[in-house]
């Protein structure tokens, strides 16, 4: 599919984006780009894109003279099979942002394109995949894996980026890439939050009203949390923020873990290490949020 896009209000240029559904496809695209030299820059994404995925967009395109945006759905990386039924499809409309953001090519492929056949490969990420969305999501990480190496291998960017709102998510890649010995820089990008803290994910617009205004207290408790670094233990914080939190009606902490950034290993003492990071999972009702914070 060819997407025309004339942005009157600026100026005559025009601004073409495609949207390809197989790999065959988008590759012929991407081998005359690279054959005349271009960078090309990677945004994995599952769509329903808010402005915490175009953040990423936006970064792509100052630093690629390609940005490639996918929207794919991925089967294997979702542990409840609820949650995969209810995931939002709004290819349209994500097609139309990325038309405005400055995206060059949209790859939208089918379950069948990335799966022709079971996917059976086992990653070992340990530790990293032990703790916090790993405990809590068997299998997750394992999906993510393999859907963003067969991304990164369709694609082969220089760059890709990935939202520090799923820290774990950013390590694990990082040790994918390596282990699979791939030729991409990953670029982590900052959380966008709205203008009351709350993380921005696709999961907010699942929120009741009255769960909706308690759950910018998430972002909140963390922030307050690092007053007490200096005067507190490690142990004292994470008590506090998982009291806090429990104390909100309607809001349950699944885990409060403050880690070393780079292991994602709990730590017992802020001397353990100079790269601390609180990631947390917490259920509003039955919407799962998670954000994180960096202490040191
Ligand atoms: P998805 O949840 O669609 O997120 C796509 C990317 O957007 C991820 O890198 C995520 O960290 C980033 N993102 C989401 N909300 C953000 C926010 N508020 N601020 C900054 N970045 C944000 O993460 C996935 O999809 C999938 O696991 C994927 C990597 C695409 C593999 O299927």
């Amino acid at each position: 599919m060819r997407i025309l896009f004339v942005e009157k209000a600026f100026s005559a240029n025009t601004i073409i984006m495609e949207v390809f559904s197989t790999i065959t496809a988008l590759q012929a695209a991407l081998a005359e780009q690279k054959a005349a030299g271009k960078q090309v820059g990677l945004v994995p994404t599952m769509g329903a894109l808010h402005a915490g995925h175009l953040s990423l967009v936006q970064h792509c395109v100052a630093e690629n003279d390609v940005t490639v945006v996918s929207v794919f759905v991925n089967p294997t990386q979702f542990n409840d099979k609820n949650d995969l039924l209810h995931y939002p499809r709004t290819l349209d409309k994500d097609v139309a942002l990325l038309t405005k953001a400055g995206c060059t090519y949209v790859f939208a492929p089918s379950e069948e394109e990335m799966y022709p056949e079971p996917d059976t490969r086992q990653f070992d990420f340990s530790p990293l995949d032990n703790v916090m969305e790993g405990q809590f999501r068997p299998g997750h990480f394992n999906g993510v894996a393999q859907i963003v190496s067969k991304l990164f291998m369709a694609v082969i960017p220089d760059r890709a980026y990935f939202g520090e709102k799923d820290f774990q998510q950013v390590a694990i890649i990082r040790r994918m890439t390596q282990q699979l010995q791939l030729p991409v820089i990953l670029v982590p990008c900052p959380i966008v939050r709205e203008s009351d803290g709350l993380a921005l994910s696709s999961r907010n617009a699942r929120l009741t009203t009255k769960q909706r205004n308690n759950a910018p207290i998430i972002a909140q408790t963390l922030f307050e949390s690092r007053k007490f670094v200096s005067d507190w233990s490690v142990a004292d914080v994470q008590k506090w923020v998982v009291e806090t939190l429990n104390a909100v009606d309607d809001m349950r902490v699944e885990y409060f873990d403050i880690v070393d950034g780079d292991t994602l290993q709990t730590i017992h003492d802020w001397n353990e290490c100079d790269f601390v990071v609180g990631c947390i999972a917490v259920f509003c009702g039955d919407v799962r949020l998670i954000d994180n914070l960096r202490y040191l």
